[in-house]
C-alpha cells in the first residue's frame, strides 16, 4: 500500500497513543518510535511529518530524553507537543526556563488563527495543558502563535521551516479542537492524502499473506474476542483450509457465544476449525478455588494444556497466528519485538506447539480499525463491535467457589441485562456492561415462600481507555425491567443490585 506515514517520536508520555489514533482517523498512517531511533531509519521510513510526543522529564534533568538532531535538518514538517515543545525549543536554542510549579487542568488559550496549525479555530479555545518547564524565549526564525495567562509562549512556529510546537495537548478530549489541530498538521501542513483505509488494508493483508504462506500450514487459536476472529478471518481468506483454528470452550464465556463463533467459522470462513469441549477439565481445575488471581492463573495454564494438547494432533505447521494488535506493540515496548500475546492475560503460547514463525496481521492496527476489517471481511456486528470481555470470563464475575450451577444462573442473568439494554438501544453509549454472581445470599419473598437466594450485581461503565471509568446512568426503569425479568426468569436468584461505583476507587470487574 502507498503508506503516506507520520514518525512519532515518543519521548515517554501517557498520551502517545492517543496521538497515533488522532492521526490514524485522518485516515493517515503512523507509527509510534522510539526517541533513540537513528536517522538511517528515519530517512527509510520517508516520513512525511513527525511528531514529538509529551514527555515527564525536564530537558534539564540528566536523562532528559532527546533524538538524533538532524532530524531537524531533513527539510519535513515537525509538531512538537509539550516535551516535545520544550526539546525542540532547547535544541533549536531558544530558551526553557524550570519551574517549581506544575500547571495542570483546561486552560483558556488565545491563538493566532492566521496560523496554519489554527486554521479554521476561534481566537480562544480551552486546551488541556499539563507541564511543569516552558518556553521563555523563542528559538530564531520562530514566533508565538498562543498564550495563555500565566504561559506566555503556549505555542510556536517557524513557517518556512514547517516547525510547529504546542505547550498544551491537542490528542486529549479535554482540548477544544485538538482534532482540527492535528488535521491541520497531518493534511494541511504535511499534505498526507487520507489512503489508509481498511478496505484498502484488508485487500492487501490477504494478497500478502497468500504470498508468503502460500501452500504451508497454519494454526491460530481462537477466543472468540474481536482479535483473534479478525485474524483468522483474515488467514483464512488467504490459505483457506490450511489454516487451522482451535477453539477452547473452557465453558466461561457468555450464553450463546460459543455457538456463535462455532456458527461462523465453520459455516461463513472456510477453515479447518478445531472445537475443544474442555468445561469439564476446567470445573475441575476451578473447584474450590476463591482467590481471583488463583483463578486467573490456573485459567491461564490450563488454556495452554489443551491448546498443547490439541497442536500436537495436528503436528508441525509453519506458522502460528497471533491476534496482536497496536496498543499491544507500544505496550510491550517499543522498538523490541512484541511479546507473544498472552492468553487469559497469564504467561505465554506454549514454545513447545511447533512451529516456524509468527504471524501477526493485525499488529499495526487499533482496535477501532481492526473492528472496521473485520466488518469489511464480512464478520457479523455482534461480533465485531462486541464489548471487551475478561481472558478468564465469567470466572472472575462468579465471586468464590465456581460451580456449574452459578455458571448456569451467571450466565442467564446476564443474558437478559445484555438483551433489554440491547432493546433500548443503549449497547453503543455503555463501554462494558455486565452481572456479577456474587456470594452473598439473602432472604426474599416469593408468592407466599421465603426464599434464600442468590444476589445479582449489575455493572455499567462508561470509560474511553477503561484506566477511569463513571458508572453508567441507566434509567431507573430499564434497570427495573431488568431486574424483573431476572428474578422471574433465573432460578436462584432473588435480588438484584446496580453497582454506583466509579473507577477508581473500584474497578471494574469485580474480581
Ligand atoms: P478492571 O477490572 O481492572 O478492568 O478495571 C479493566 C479492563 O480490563 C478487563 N480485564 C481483563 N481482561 N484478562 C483480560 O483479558 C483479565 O484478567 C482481566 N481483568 C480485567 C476488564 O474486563 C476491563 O475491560
Amino acid at each position: 500500500m502507498n503508506k503516506e506515514e507520520i514518525l512519532i517520536i515518543d519521548f515517554g508520555g501517557q498520551y502517545n497513543q492517543l496521538i497515533a489514533r488522532r492521526v490514524r482517523e485522518q485516515n493517515v498512517f503512523c507509527e509510534v518510535v522510539p526517541n533513540d531511533i537513528s536517522i538511517d531509519k528515519i530517512k527509510e521510513k520517508k516520513p512525511r511529518g513527525i511528531i514529538f510526543t509529551g514527555g515527564p522529564s525536564s530537558i534539564y534533568s540528566d536523562d532528559a530524553p532527546k533524538c538524533i538532531d538532524e532530524v531537524f535538518k531533513l527539510n519535513i514538517p515537525i509538531l512538537g507537543i509539550c516535551y516535545g515543545m520544550q526539546y525542540m525549543a532547547y535544541e533549536l536554542k531558544g530558551r526553557v526556563k524550570k519551574a517549581n510549579k506544575r500547571e495542570y487542568g483546561q486552560m483558556e488559550v488565545t491563538i493566532d488563527n492566521s496560523s496554519k496549525l489554527f486554521n479554521g479555530l476561534d481566537e480562544t479555545n480551552v486546551c488541556l495543558m499539563s507541564h511543569t518547564d516552558y518556553v521563555d524565549e523563542l528559538p530564531d526564525g520562530f514566533k508565538r502563535i498562543a498564550s495563555t495567562q500565566t504561559c506566555k509562549i503556549a505555542a510556536m512556529e517557524n513557517e518556512e521551516k514547517n516547525f510547529y510546537a504546542v505547550q498544551f495537548h491537542p490528542e486529549v478530549n479535554h482540548t477544544e479542537n485538538g482534532f482540527r489541530i492535528i488535521k491541520n498538521f497531518v493534511i494541511d501542513i504535511c499534505g498526507c492524502k487520507p489512503t489508509w483505509k481498511m478496505d484498502i488494508f484488508a485487500q492487501n493483508a490477504i494478497k500478502n499473506l497468500k504470498e508468503k504462506i502460500g501452500e504451508k500450514k497454519a494454526l491460530c487459536a481462537l477466543s472468540g474476542g474481536v482479535d483473534s476472529s479478525v485474524a483468522a478471518v483474515l488467514l483464512s481468506k488467504a490459505i483457506g483450509r490450511n489454516l487451522t483454528c482451535i477453539f477452547v470452550d473452557h465453558g466461561l464465556l457468555r450464553k450463546n457465544e460459543v455457538e456463535e463463533v462455532e456458527e461462523i467459522f465453520t459455516q461463513k470462513f472456510d477453515v479447518n476449525f478445531v472445537k475443544v469441549d474442555a468445561r469439564q477439565r476446567f470445573l475441575e481445575k476451578l473447584d474450590g478455588i476463591t482467590s481471583p488471581e488463583k483463578k486467573r492463573k490456573i485459567i491461564g495454564e490450563e488454556f495452554i494444556r489443551v491448546f498443547e494438547e490439541e497442536a500436537k494432533k495436528i503436528g508441525a505447521v509453519d506458522y502460528l497466528v497471533q491476534g496482536t494488535i497496536y496498543p499491544d506493540v507500544i505496550e510491550s515496548g517499543l522498538g523490541k519485538s512484541s511479546v507473544i500475546k498472552s492468553h487469559h492475560n497469564v504467561g505465554g503460547l506454549p514454545d513447545y506447539v511447533d512451529f516456524k514463525e509468527i504471524i501477526e496481521p493485525l499488529r499495526d492496527l487499533f482496535k477501532d480499525e481492526v473492528r472496521n476489517v473485520g466488518k469489511e471481511l464480512g464478520l457479523p456486528d455482534y461480533l465485531v463491535n462486541r464489548q471487551p470481555f475478561p481472558g478468564p470470563g465469567l470466572a472472575i464475575r462468579i465471586i468464590g467457589n465456581i460451580t456449574k450451577e452459578k455458571l448456569d444462573i451467571l450466565k442467564e442473568a446476564d443474558y437478559i441485562f445484555r438483551e433489554e439494554i440491547a432493546k433500548n438501544n443503549m449497547e453503543k453509549e455503555l463501554s462494558q456492561y455486565f452481572a456479577v454472581l456474587t456470594d452473598t445470599r439473602s432472604v426474599g419473598v416469593m408468592g407466599d415462600e421465603r426464599t434464600y437466594d442468590y444476589l445479582i450485581a449489575l455493572r455499567a461503565v462508561i470509560t474511553d481507555d477503561f484506566m477511569t471509568a463513571k458508572f453508567a446512568k441507566i434509567p431507573y426503569d430499564i434497570l427495573e425491567k431488568i431486574s424483573q425479568r431476572i428474578v422471574n426468569e433465573v432460578k436462584h436468584v432473588n435480588r438484584v443490585v446496580y453497582d454506583i461505583t466509579s473507577k477508581p476507587p473500584a474497578t471494574i470487574e469485580w474480581e
